[in-house]
């Protein structure tokens, strides 16, 4: 009995020897949730990212750009986190224009997060942008991503920019565990932190702040790199003009976030592949779930998989600021989930602070 088993287990052994020898340790079937993605370079593949993925609450207070935490943002789809990033005594807090208008919380707490959420779906590759309004250096966000293990997930390629082919294949960033893209805008220093990739080299945009849908074009608005080879994010978020600033158009959202139609996302994309001859590689959007998962279409047109979510994507939270469900409580400039009602307090601070004119969507100077 035991030489039989001995046996099968030499020969267990003999086959798996010989897997072992031309099927890498571990391989990726599903990324990103298709199949069809694993062979195909991040760069050639289309993601909906969230415009001010922190800045959460009711969409009746008007300093906020999403009403789903980050956690539902995920599991819904969202495949980029953009955030701006401010130095607060030298801890680096997300918020909005200025602290003091919307406090969407420590860098590391958000990190926490994303790495909690990585750590549960290993087949998935997500990209943070962040917008270094402070312009701290690389070491200063390195020093978060390493405390909160985001660093050991985080990709470095071998020598940076990389033009949009160059990038390897989701399947490949899965296997080796290096499933994070990050981008800075500014002081990105691959010298002292391999990860944190400079934006402009490696992305360009389109215009943001877009009060006008006919603006939903595609031409370059910003870069430092060759646009023919780069890959390229589409600012798709759509502002209404309130005191003389630009404030998210929410009446407008099932529109602008629309799979087609004038002013929609889906036209957008149309335009950058009639105008571009190639696709977006981020789709960057307010309230993404207003559509009911349409801005995830757009992306899965593109990409050429069928949508086809297993649990249906978070439905707005109400935009009545005074109805109390789920409003956030910014009481002194603090946003918190959960809140009730104190959100019509915050829009007597936002008007206040408009008055004072401070920009809150995103100025030129503030995206
Ligand atoms: C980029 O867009 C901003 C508005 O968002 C505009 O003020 C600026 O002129 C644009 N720059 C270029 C080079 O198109
Ligand atoms: C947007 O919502 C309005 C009001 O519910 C509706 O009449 C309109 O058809 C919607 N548009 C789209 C593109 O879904
Ligand atoms: C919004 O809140 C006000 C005040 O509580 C209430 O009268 C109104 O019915 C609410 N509207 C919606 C759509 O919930
Ligand atoms: C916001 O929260 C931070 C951290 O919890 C705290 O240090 C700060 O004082 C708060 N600001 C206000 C205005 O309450
Ligand atoms: C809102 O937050 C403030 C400050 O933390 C707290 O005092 C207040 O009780 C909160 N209100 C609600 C409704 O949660």
């Amino acid at each position: 009995m035991k030489l039989y088993a001995a046996g099968i287990l030499a020969i267990l052994n003999a086959a798996l020897a010989v897997s072992a020898t031309t099927t890498p340790a571990k391989r990726a079937t599903v990324c990103n949730g298709h199949a069809e993605l694993c062979e195909r370079s991040f760069g050639a593949v289309t993601y909906v990212g969230t415009h001010d993925s922190y800045a959460i609450g009711a969409a009746s207070n008007l300093a906020v750009n999403q009403d789903q935490d980050i956690t539902t943002q995920l599991n819904d789809g969202v495949r980029m986190l953009q955030m701006q990033a401010h130095n607060q005594n030298n801890v680096i807090r997300l918020c909005h224009s200025t602290c003091v208008l919307l406090d969407g919380g420590t860098l590391e707490t958000y990190l926490t997060t994303v790495k909690s959420w990585l750590d549960a779906n290993p087949n998935e590759v997500l990209s943070l942008l962040i917008v270094n309004i402070d312009n701290m250096p690389a070491s200063a966000y390195g020093a978060v991503f390493t405390k909160v293990g985001l660093d050991a997930v985080s990709y470095a390629p071998p020598s940076t920019p990389l033009a949009a082919t160059a990038w390897p294949t989701l399947g490949a960033m899965i296997d080796s565990g290096k499933r994070l893209v990050t981008f800075l805008d500014n002081q990105a220093d691959t010298a002292a932190v391999p990860y944190l990739l400079d934006e402009f080299t490696n992305v360009w945009e389109t215009q943001f702040n877009v009060i006008d849908v006919a603006k939903f074009d595609c031409s370059v608005n910003r870069t430092k790199g060759d646009t023919g080879t780069q890959m390229f994010l589409v600012n798709h978020f759509l502002d209404k003009v309130l005191l003389g600033q630009p404030v998210p158009f929410v009446e407008q959202l099932n529109v602008t976030n629309a799979a087609s139609g004038a002013g929609s996302l889906g036209a957008h994309v149309q335009t950058c592949r009639d105008n571009q001859g190639r696709a977006p590689n981020f789709l960057l959007v307010d309230f993404y779930e207003y559509g009911a998962g349409s801005v995830f279409e757009v992306a899965a047109g593109i990409n050429g998989v069928t949508y086809a979510p297993t649990t249906p994507i978070a439905t707005p939270r109400s935009a009545n600021a005074t109805s109390g469900t789920g409003a956030s409580n910014t009481t002194g400039g603090n946003t918190t989930k959960g809140g009730n009602g104190a959100a019509s307090a915050f829009s007597g601070n936002v008007i206040g602070s408009l008055v004072a004119g401070i920009a809150f969507a995103c100025s030129a100077l503030v995206l």
